[in-house]
């Protein structure tokens, strides 16, 4: 998703503004730019593509001076080109960097066009450029001019503008879109997420929704939405400096597929209390007050919350809804009933899901992140966190994350299911045992790539694929055809395997890959019944089952097994083999495996 970087201090501000967008790299994009203001002049440098085409770039012509901004771009407004890249300038003196949508901006466009302003891009940012220009012709300074623009603009944005005007000042504001400042010394940095600016200061003020600020060296004044002062806490963020390094993996999605082993047992480990007992970090008491859960998240987080609703409701007996979080706060929905909302997040930055989680908060619901990141919007915002211990995750496609997500879903049933009473000691006690399985269980599943290759080379020659399941493996298989169709864009859908029959079995015929996860239950003969049902239409079936039951479908064109674990386990070591699928398909046709298309790692746009 787009991001923005502001720096001044004392070094050549393009080459630390650089390097912060590199850090940025990750979360997806399809353009970049940086300016600078030196000797009272503006220099400006956007390309197309990644940030090596940005890079080059300023090899050739480098920009002087030590203040400026960058920003990598996810389109919104407008194609992807050098005119609609960031930063945008109006009148050769202010360049601004934006992150967001600003809603009212064809009115605003359509006012300044009568003014005579003629506009560049096809953008929604373009605007703010020439709303500073047009404050800073009419005199004000910088504070002046912060509170004119954002007098007019509706919207929720994160912004900064330098200007020629005032070429030893940044000028930022945020409203809905997280923006923080890094202060040191020698230098003061803003960035739309701390992970940019961890190299520079760990020490960061959060600007809260309508703050504006003026940022000189040293300095950061600070004002709220009433334009008076205003004092925010600096904290000290524990974001690492991002890691850009491989490991030695051709992409970032091998490596995380790789470190789901650590990444669950340092999640089991915050699960566990200091006497071994899985509490998912909470007291009795707390347990207690929920009675009632509304699920909230989106894509990849969104699954992972179906399949916590199986678990708690039927570990626990608490009752469990799921939503995607773009849809809940504009449907009115019924809260009475409900204590708690769960928002499931690796970003923490989702809007959608950030939005979910105010409205919820606001209909008097205590609120729980489930969060990767540990110092983003969501983490900060929700009453109670369960972090995912599943260390940075740079690939946009969800892998780690979201077997960790499982992982403190399924802490958290059982944390509850003791608290109720359904599961006794021991029985609990069984359930850890279960899932310290993990690890090694996941660890075996990854090794497995050539198993699949096979699988995966018979994918990226299909047009289609079906995923199927039944239980936890229902939403499994829904996120297996996630992964699929976004990193080989080879059309996928998944479905319950009872539900084929309802419908979608139109769409088989002879060859249509079926992939379908077969569970160590009873449901399991159910299930093969639909695959035979898909089968004598013609299509190639292909299992994923557990070591012991690998021979369970004999007309399987392929059959992937997975170590030996219980149902309850299932879903995570399955989703082992449908990360690997997609990421085989996707190597194999030569997608931009760490990158897709039109994807963005953390998406801040409604
Ligand atoms: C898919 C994927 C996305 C995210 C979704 C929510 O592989 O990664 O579907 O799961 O955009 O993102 P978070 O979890 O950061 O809120």
């Amino acid at each position: 998703m787009c991001g923005i970087i502001g720096y001044v201090g004392a070094e050549p501000a393009a080459d630390v503004v650089l390097d912060s967008l590199r850090r940025l790299e990750y979360r997806g994009y399809d353009s970049s730019g940086i300016a600078t203001i030196d000797n009272g002049n503006l220099h400006v440098s956007r390309a197309v593509g990644k940030i090596k085409m940005l890079s080059a770039q300023l090899a050739v012509s480098p920009l002087p001076g030590t203040v400026g901004i960058g920003h990598t771009r996810w389109a919104t407004h407008g194609g992807v080109t050098e005119l609609n890249a960031h930063p945008h300038v109006a009148g050769g003196h202010v360049a601004i960097v934006h992150n967001g949508i600003i809603e009212n901006y064809a009115d605003i466009k359509a006012r300044l066009i009568v003014a005579g302003v003629v506009f560049l891009s096809d953008t929604d940012s373009e605007v703010l450029a020439h709303l500073f220009h047009e404050a800073f012709t009419a005199g004000k300074t910088p504070v002046d001019a912060l509170d004119q623009v954002l007098s007019e603009i509706k919207g929720a944005f994160a912004l900064a503008a330098i200007a020629k005007q005032y070429p030893d000042c940044l000028m930022v504001a945020r409203n809905a879109s997280p923006l923080a400042i890094g202060l040191s010394d020698d230098l003061v940095c803003i960035a739309s997420d701390a992970v940019a600016m961890a190299h520079l200061t760990r020490r960061v003020i959060y600007l809260k929704d309508g703050d504006r600020a003026v940022i000189r060296k040293g300095e950061a004044e600070i004002y709220d939405i009433d334009q008076q002062p205003a004092n925010r806490e600096i904290v000290t963020v524990s974001a690492a400096p991002m890691l850009v390094d491989k490991g030695g993996y051709r992409h970032f999605m091998e490596k995380e597929i790789h470190e789901q082993s650590d990444a669950i047992s340092n999640t089991i480990s915050a699960m566990t209390s200091e006497t071994g007992a899985i509490t998912a970090g909470f007291e009795t008491e707390h347990l207690a007050a929920i009675k009632h859960i509304v699920i909230l998240a989106a894509g990849t987080s969104f699954y992972a919350g179906q399949i916590g609703r199986y678990w708690i409701e039927q570990i626990a007996g608490i009752p469990v809804s799921v939503e995607v979080a773009s849809e809940y706060r504009y449907r009115s929905p019924v809260t009475a009933s409900y204590t708690t909302a769960l928002l499931i997040s690796q970003s923490g930055e989702s809007l959608d899901t950030m939005k979910a989680m105010e409205f919820a908060k606001a209909a008097g619901l205590t609120t729980l992140g489930i969060v990767n990141v540990p110092d983003s919007t969501i983490a900060r915002e929700s009453d109670i966190v369960l972090p995912t211990r599943a260390g940075p995750e740079i690939g946009v496609a969800s892998t780690k994350a979201f077997t960790a997500q499982l992982t403190v879903l399924l802490s958290l049933a059982i944390a509850l299911g003791q608290q109720r009473g359904r599961l006794s000691i021991a029985e609990a006690d069984a359930l850890h045992a279960q899932m310290m399985s993990l690890p090694g269980a996941i660890g075996q599943a990854v090794s497995r790539f050539d198993e699949i290759r096979p699988i995966a080379h018979r994918l990226s020659r299909s047009h289609s694929a079906f995923f199927l399941g039944r239980g936890t493996l229902f939403p499994l298989a829904c996120e297996a055809a996630l992964k699929l169709k976004e990193l080989s864009y080879v059309h996928a859908e998944g479905f319950a395997a009872g539900e084929m029959k309802h419908g979608p079995i139109a769409l088989i015929e002879e060859g249509v890959p079926v992939i379908c996860f077969v569970g160590p239950n009873e449901l399991s003969k159910k299930t093969i019944s639909n695959l035979r049902e898909a089968e004598a239409r013609g299509a190639d079936v292909i299992v994923v089952c557990t070591d012991s039951m690998k021979d369970i479908v004999d007309f399987a064109e392929f059959t992937v097994t997975v170590p030996d674990c219980t149902e309850l386990m299932a879903p995570l070591v399955m989703a082992i083999p449908a990360q690997i699928m997609a990421y085989l398909t996707a190597s194999e046709k030569g997608t931009d495996v760490d990158q897709p298309r039109n994807l963005a790692k953390s998406v801040t746009v409604e």
